[in-house]
């Protein structure tokens, strides 16, 4: 976990903004985000959601509900109630989850490159396969062939320094939580209705180039965010694909404050 400003033991401070990462990756790929996002004196938190970083794989049936309860774990811990959330793709599974289970802990949601709705049959027998293969000889190379999709076309062609470093952190994935992840998202439900209950600002953001997360994807979300009443707004972020934050920190990261600004402006104040 990153721990930008200090919080605790009850946090009276500024709204904290939370960052849920994606899959197969940790909380350190927020770094570059961190850097830049400009929050003076709000604490931001990066959590390794379970299996990935310091986090350990979890006992029992892996779920994003219980990676959602372990995100709540450490907000106990750190005597935080209530965050603006983000989370990017596997990360906005897991925000979605915590929205859902414990909403009164969410002050904004900004939904990254994600999807609200479930996986199809066969993406579902897709991620069964691959966690398998993780679990054999395969290991991390299970999950090499994502590189391609994940990045944009123009990040692909243009940015080497990107691309080498997102191959590293995929063949440095740990393959039983490559295994766990996968496992958890194929059994995540559709929680669009969650969006249409929320009643707080949302943020969808997405690289023009994603074809993971997809243009009608982003919509739905914000269609159902607005049917709740609360602000929800698009950010499009040029020349990107699926791993925004990292193709595009400054964007990602100015969409991420200004999105912090509108959840803790009096109300009234904007849109
Ligand atoms: C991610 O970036 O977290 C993954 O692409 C999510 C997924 O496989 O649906």
């Amino acid at each position: 976990m990153t721990e930008l400003a200090s919080v605790g033991p009850q946090h009276q401070g500024p709204l904290p903004l939370l960052l849920l990462h994606g899959f197969p990756l940790d909380a350190s790929m927020w770094d570059d985000v961190v850097e830049v996002l400009g929050l003076q004196g709000v604490p931001t938190l990066a959590v390794d959601s379970p299996g990935f970083g310091q986090s350990e794989v979890p006992d029992g049936e892996p779920s994003l509900d219980l990676a959602a309860d372990a995100v709540v774990a450490t907000l106990e811990e750190l005597g935080i109630d209530r965050v603006v959330v983000a989370g990017l793709s596997m990360g906005g599974y897991i925000a979605l989850a915590l929205a859902e289970r414990y909403p009164e802990r969410v002050a904004g949601i900004a939904l990254l490159d994600t999807k609200a709705t479930a996986d199809t049959d066969a993406a579902r027998a897709n991620r069964l396969r691959i966690a398998q293969e993780a679990l054999g000889e395969a290991g991390a190379d299970a999950v090499a062939p994502m590189l391609t999709a994940l990045l944009g076309a123009t990040t692909l062609a243009e940015d080497p320094e990107v691309v080498e470093e997102l191959r590293g952190r995929l063949a440095a994935a740990p393959p039983a939580g490559i295994a766990w992840g996968q496992r958890a998202m194929a059994g995540r439900p559709d929680r669009l209705a969650v969006l249409e209950h929320l009643t707080v600002p949302g943020l969808v953001l997405r690289g023009e180039e994603d074809e993971i997360s997809t243009a009608a994807d982003a919509e739905a979300m914000l269609t159902a965010l607005r049917a709740g009443g609360g602000s929800a707004e698009l950010a499009v972020v040029p020349a990107a694909g699926h791993m925004t934050a990292n193709e595009d920190p400054v964007e990602t990261a100015t969409a991420l404050a200004d999105f912090w600004e509108r959840c803790t402006a009096p109300s009234g104040a904007t849109d």
